[in-house]
């Protein structure tokens, strides 16, 4: 409508007045929604002063490194660089279970990687970077810092969401958010404008430190990303086969770090057990689990198990937020 059209205008000319006419600025892109129309915005704004980076941190789903970049490159033509970190990610990781851990762990690491970045271009333009693009939401806002007497939680204290506050403080950089007094739908709307392909803007919220809060435990244990990453194909290839992905607000596949007996051919087998979860939600804050017909979750479970080497059992998330949270750590 012409109301997003006019923020987009405004924002655009408040980025351009702030980065003025020779400063450059970085953006890390995730491949989700948020940082892809921050980025798109701001390279609209000021072309290839804009330096992006997307970092494979080995804990990404099924050729989503494969899908995002052709999306950046070929669709939104943005400037883009792909660093392959994935073995200094998990390297890291090794051997921890803990699941804030695994977050302070990924969060840092990034930054390192982050730093890197900023230090070759650098070299490469001959100056600083000076601005940090953030795909901050207002929801991101006042998750992570409630307004006084707004009656909601510090959630920050119960996971620490990196997607605010969590950048280098010795970097300098000053930020520029330009999403963060709109709502998802309303980003949504505004990459509509920006021509980011529907089908990207329609995609589910995925978290920061990726697969390892969906793999319990070691994520480095034997294959567990591996299975994760075939089950998590199948289970989303499935929603959307049944038409049904644009009615879920988020959906995943999570491995857990139990095996049980099954019976498979004519062999008994000591096989993993995977769990299903797909929540509908307004904004992440509550979530119910979504109800799924039985014969899809029946097509979905002989899929994965007659199609995933190592999984013998299925079986489905059915609690919502609160009790649970949407992830499982
Ligand atoms: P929970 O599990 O707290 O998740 O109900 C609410 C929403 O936040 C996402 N989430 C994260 N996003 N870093 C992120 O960037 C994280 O550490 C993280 N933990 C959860 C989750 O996928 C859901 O959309």
């Amino acid at each position: 409508g012409w109301k997003m059209e006019d923020i987009m205008e405004e924002e655009i000319k408040v980025i351009r007045d702030t980065v003025g006419s020779d400063e450059h600025v970085i953006c890390a892109l995730s491949g989700g929604v948020d940082s892809t129309v921050a980025a798109t915005l701001v390279h609209k704004a000021i072309g290839d002063r804009l330096h992006c980076v997307f970092v494979d941190n080995g804990l990404l789903r099924y050729k989503e490194r494969e899908r995002v970049m052709e999306t950046f490159e070929k669709d939104l033509h943005l400037p883009v660089v792909c660093v392959d970190a994935s073995n200094q990610f998990l390297t890291k990781l090794k051997g921890v279970t803990d699941p804030e851990m695994k977050r302070k762990i990924i969060g840092k690491e990034f930054i390192c990687i982050f730093d890197d970045f900023a230090l070759a271009l650098e070299k490469k333009i001959g100056k600083k970077p000076s601005y940090l693009v953030q795909g901050t939401l207002y929801p991101d806002v006042i998750e992570s810092c409630p307004p006084p007497g707004s009656g909601r939680t510090h959630s920050h204290t119960i996971k620490s969401h990196h997607n605010v506050g969590g950048l280098p403080k010795d970097m300098k950089l000053k930020l520029i958010e330009p999403l963060k007094l709109l709502f998802k739908d309303e980003v949504r709307e505004l990459g509509k404008i920006l021509h980011v392909p529907e089908a990207f803007l329609k995609r589910h919220p995925f978290p920061g430190p990726g697969l390892a809060v969906r793999v319990l435990g070691d994520v480095t244990e034997g294959n567990a990303l591996e299975i994760l990453r075939q089950v998590d194909e199948i289970f989303i290839q499935s929603i959307k086969d049944a038409g049904l992905y644009d009615s879920i607000w988020q959906a995943f596949a999570v491995f857990l770090p139990v095996r049980s007996v099954g019976v498979q051919g004519d062999q008994r087998t000591h096989s993993h057990v995977v769990a299903l979860r797909a929540v509908t939600s307004q904004d992440g804050m509550t979530a119910d689990w979504y109800y799924f017909e039985h014969k899809f979750l029946d097509d979905v479970a002989r899929k994965i198990c007659n199609g995933v080497r190592g999984v013998n059992r299925v079986v489905q998330d059915i609690t919502s937020k609160p009790p649970s949270t949407i992830e499982w750590e």
